[in-house]
């Protein structure tokens, strides 16, 4: 069956209806030159990518996993925990120079990711024989509650905070003066200078 074809219940159906609505947003954020337009599209998109996120990790992936394979769903695993970073760094408003660059580079990391589960992860796991349409429906009422009571604070989050505001070294760099390096250790002096230097100082 084709995927657009699905009952609006199955669980691949509801992931492929949330990858619509981020990959809509990043295209709304690409074309919108209004600062308060972005922002209210970083707030709505990085709500709905954690509320996504969450119902993948904790429902679907397991029970996909074992089926896909591990090269694919460790990938997966680890694309989940950049955008997270992201996420939390755009939460903290850290580097507020680059939250725009930040949103750029999560909204390319993430069509990446949709590229990938779409191709790879979904089909494979489509193949399975589980009720896909129950687990949809625990992946909504997951979504519901989430949405009701808040979305529990991720470990990323958490890292942040420890970090102190010092978690993003190349937006910090970019906005030092000058090179964090000694100037001695810029240009080192030739052979002959260190000789007479050396000299200068026993005397
Ligand atoms: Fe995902």
């Amino acid at each position: 069956m084709f995927d657009w074809m699905l009952p609006e219940k199955h669980a691949i159906a509801i992931l492929k209806k949330d990858h619509d609505t981020v990959k809509e947003l990043f295209e709304r954020f690409e074309k919108t030159d209004s600062s308060a337009e972005k922002e209210k599209i970083i707030a709505r998109a990085v709500d709905e990518l954690k509320l996504h996120a969450v119902i993948e990790e904790e429902i679907f992936y397991p029970s996909a996993r074992k089926h896909v394979g591990k090269d694919l769903m460790n990938e997966a695993d680890e694309e989940h925990h950049v955008a997270r970073v992201l996420m939390a760094e755009l939460d903290a408003n850290a580097a507020p120079d680059h939250r725009h660059a930040k949103f750029t580079v999560l909204a390319e990391s993430v069509r990446h990711h949709i590229k990938e589960e779409e191709t790879e992860m979904l089909p494979k796991a489509k193949e399975l024989d589980i009720n896909f349409e129950a687990l949809g429906q625990q992946m909504l009422a997951r979504k519901k509650a989430l949405k009701k009571n808040g979305i529990p604070r991720d470990a990323e989050h958490v890292m942040l905070v420890k970090a102190n505001g010092k978690s993003d070294s190349p937006a910090a760099s970019s906005t030092r003066k000058s090179s964090v390096l000694p100037k001695a250790a810029t240009k080192a002096p030739a052979a002959g200078a260190r000789k007479s230097r050396s000299a200068h100082a026993t005397r």
